[in-house]
């Protein structure tokens, strides 16, 4: 049988949190849960004092949709042991920003909805949430499979004159290149 700690525990461990490593007390916020997997590496990796953690486990345009379920009782399990450390905010990404206070997080992580319009409203919702050199951040920063996201972190860097940065994290097999991080410090 698979085991997962050692087949797909590498896809979850990201470039961005490399570069949280060693911070103090930090407070975050993923958006885009999915089965909690990717936020149980930063736990494990991060000094988190407080992970804001965002999905409403709704249908949306993905193949990932029809496990939403499932994927969220997954979740629960994958992060108990960190629960007290975790506010569970099951809203869409654009509504759960409402709950939280400016320039009150180290970083931000989105890996909600993929579509251009989705990370174009995204980023600029969440980036006056991060402290003044906290980190902006996402996941799936690739030409071939989410163009979109592309283009929207590519706008959004142009129009505010940050320096992006993108790198890959492990990769599973052959064909285009996935599993890529982006990045700019505010
Ligand atoms: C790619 S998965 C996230 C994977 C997770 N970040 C990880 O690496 O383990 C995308 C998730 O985003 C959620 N999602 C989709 N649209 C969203 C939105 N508008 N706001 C917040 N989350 C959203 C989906 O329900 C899904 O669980």
């Amino acid at each position: 049988m698979l085991n997962y700690r050692e087949y797909f525990k590498p896809f979850y461990q990201r470039p961005v949190d490399d570069l949280l490593v060693n911070k103090k007390n930090l407070i975050g916020v993923e958006i885009g849960i999915f089965q909690g997997h990717h936020a149980r590496e930063m736990f494990e990796k991060l000094d988190i004092v407080k992970l804001y953690l965002v999905d409403p486990y709704r249908k949306y345009d993905s193949t990932l949709s029809p496990h939403l379920e499932s994927a969220k009782e997954e979740a629960k399990r994958v992060l108990a042991e960190f629960k007290d450390k975790i506010v569970m905010i099951y809203k869409e990404s654009v509504e759960a920003v409402k709950d939280i206070d400016d320039e009150s997080l180290d970083f931000v992580y989105i890996d909600g909805g993929h579509s251009y319009d989705a990370v174009s409203q995204d980023i600029p919702a969440w980036y006056p949430k991060v402290k003044s050199g906290g980190l902006v951040g996402g996941h799936d920063y690739t030409p071939d499979y989410f163009p979109g996201v592309v283009k929207a972190v590519d706008e959004f860097c142009k129009e505010k004159g940050v320096v992006l940065n993108a790198k890959y994290g492990v990769q599973r097999k052959e064909g285009p290149a996935t599993n890529r991080d982006w990045w700019f410090v505010k």
